[in-house]
């Protein structure tokens, strides 16, 4: 072992869940569990600032997510809303940007507002990101690239020889954010549920049996501690 200083994540991808299982378990209502999740979620991301995280992305509300009953789809935008409100000062506080990967377009007009009023405040800070993934689907993003290349083409834009990994990474929904480098999923399941497919090629897994409303700073760092473990050799040797 060499004692040099492994580096840290620089962006931690979080698919959020466990918190309808949770509240089941104390007999509670669906959204008291997403409201403790959403507690959950300003706690990471205040971990996230001191344990230099500078880009946080975190599966809110995927594609999928619209089939549930309508009273939890509601309570689930009326509480991203609330956090929008509360915590606006917290990403002013930590010179964070708001950004949204997925189809921002099919959220209610009012929520949508909000989260465009919110990025465009936060827009010029450069310390660190949070990065919403809502109405997200990882195929729907590889669909929508794919369309935007099929319109290049065919407008002459593009060369069909020119169409490569780069061509591709260029049309996602935030080509400029570098791909994750730790994944966690939270709540014990072991499997993506269609989030960000094509930029988690070369991520490092953590799948914690620990659910979202339980998942704080203690809980994030032994994963930031396990990555700091690992060896990550993309194909090569080490
Ligand atoms: C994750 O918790 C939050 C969202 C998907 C919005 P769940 O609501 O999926 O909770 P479980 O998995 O049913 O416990
Ligand atoms: C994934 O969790 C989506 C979010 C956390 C927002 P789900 O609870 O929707 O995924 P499945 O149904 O267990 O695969
Ligand atoms: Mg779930």
């Amino acid at each position: 072992m060499s004692d040099e200083k492994v580096a840290g994540p620089r962006h931690v991808a979080i698919i959020m869940d466990g918190n309808g299982r949770w509240a089941k378990a104390r007999h509670r209502p669906r959204l008291f569990g997403h409201r403790e999740g959403a507690e959950s979620l300003r706690v990471i991301l205040e971990a996230c600032r001191k344990h230099g995280v500078e880009i946080l992305t975190v599966y809110a509300f995927s594609t999928e997510n619209w089939g549930r009953p309508k009273d939890e789809v509601d309570g689930l935008m009326r509480l991203l809303k609330e956090f929008l409100k509360k915590d606006e000062k917290e990403l002013h506080k930590h010179e964070t940007r708001l950004r949204v990967t997925g189809r921002l377009g099919d959220l209610p007009a009012d929520v949508q507002a909000e989260l465009r009023r919110v990025m465009a405040a936060t827009e010029k800070y450069t310390k660190g990101q949070l990065v919403l993934a809502l109405s997200y689907g990882g195929r729907a993003e590889l669909a929508d690239a794919a369309r935007r290349i099929a319109e290049d083409v065919a407008a002459g834009r593009l060369a069909p020889e020119a169409v490569d990994e780069q061509a591709i990474a260029e049309r996602l929904y935030l080509p400029d954010v570098p791909d994750p480098d730790l994944m966690i999923r939270t709540s014990g399941e072991v499997r993506l549920s269609n989030f960000l497919l094509w930029e988690v090629s070369y991520s490092e897994f953590i799948f914690t049996p620990v659910p979202w409303p339980e998942f704080r700073e203690e809980a994030f760092v032994a994963c930031l501690e396990e990555y700091s473990r690992r060896s990550r050799r993309y194909g090569g040797h080490e």
